[in-house]
């Protein structure tokens, strides 16, 4: 791996490796109507090649590897060990997949022999994202298409601002990461992710707002899935840096408030909240 993205090498295989895989059924469901918008975009069809950027443990690799069948096949690429061996563990045999623990802004890949860049929320997490873009860019065959799904801004996306809100008069919130800061929000500003795939030599940009409803919450009754939905947010994402060295009473009072945030959502034995996600699709020029 290279000196650069190590801060996020690290919690990939450290904090953030260990919640995702700890986590993976619940988070599979969650992201689930997202990497599917994605893979609608992306419209692969037999045999076609794909690089699946950040594929995490691997749900959208074996949707995209069912989509492309035996004559084709999928390379997903991630930096964190725990997440490719619960992808390895996950994929059924004779599935044409492969994963590589790897750093994608860097990694070797063979020239043009792609036909589909594709992510599910793996692409907000570099340094130099231009300069990652521009790496993979060579990876795709001329004429071949870009296809992923990130988060918009955090205003718009009610799993994290609810919360934050409702916690940030009991325990104080660190800054605002810098716009363009590597994280889950990077890719929030539209034109700032225009700029990146227009530098990056990538043509036919198109930027589209996808929302979804979330199954943040579950449990076999109504309290018990708000609860698990305050788990989740407390455990992930931008909150569990928040908490983490907090006393036990100031932990329990943002619980408490968090969790009258969350009682006002639907869901049954659920909590349904919003996400707003871009899908975009670019293009690598013919020649
Ligand atoms: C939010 S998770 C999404 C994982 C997966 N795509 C999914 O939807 O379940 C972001 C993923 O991007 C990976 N990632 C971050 N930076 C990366 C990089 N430079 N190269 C490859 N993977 C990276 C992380 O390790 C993590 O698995």
């Amino acid at each position: 791996m290279t000196e650069q993205n190590a801060h996020q090498v690290a919690d990939w295989n450290g904090q953030s490796g260990e919640y995702w895989a700890a986590n993976q059924a619940r988070l599979d469901a969650m992201m689930a109507v997202f990497g599917r918008a994605a893979i609608e975009a992306a419209a692969p069809v037999t045999d076609e090649r794909v690089l699946d950027v950040g594929c995490g443990a691997g749900a959208s690799s074996l949707d995209l590897a069912a989509r492309v069948g035996a004559g084709g096949y999928v390379l997903g690429v991630d930096i964190s060990e725990p997440l490719i061996d619960r992808a390895r563990a996950l994929a059924p045999q004779d599935t044409p997949v492969l994963f590589r623990v790897a750093d994608a802004s860097s990694t070797e890949l063979p020239e043009g022999a792609f036909d589909i860049l594709f992510s599910r929320f793996g692409v907000m997490f570099f340094e130099d994202p231009t300069g990652a873009f521009a790496h993979m860019r060579r990876a795709l065959r001329p004429g071949g298409r870009v296809a992923f799904v990130c988060w918009r801004g955090v205003a718009e996306n009610d799993w994290v601002r609810l919360p934050m809100g409702a916690i940030k008069d009991i325990v104080p919130l660190p800054a605002p990461p810098g716009p363009e800061a590597p994280g889950p929000f990077s890719f929030g500003d539209r034109g700032r992710v225009m700029r990146i795939l227009t530098a990056a030599g990538f043509t036919d940009i198109t930027i589209t707002p996808f929302d979804a409803s979330i199954p943040f919450g579950e449990g076999k009754t109504r309290d018990a899935a708000i609860d698990d939905a305050v788990r989740m947010a407390f455990e992930g994402g931008p909150l569990s840096l928040v908490l983490a060295d907090q006393p036990d009473d100031i932990r329990a009072r943002a619980w408490a408030a968090a969790r009258a945030a969350f009682a006002g959502l639907a869901g049954e034995r659920s909590v349904m909240i919003n996400g707003a996600a871009w899908i975009v699709m670019a293009r690598n020029p013919a020649s």
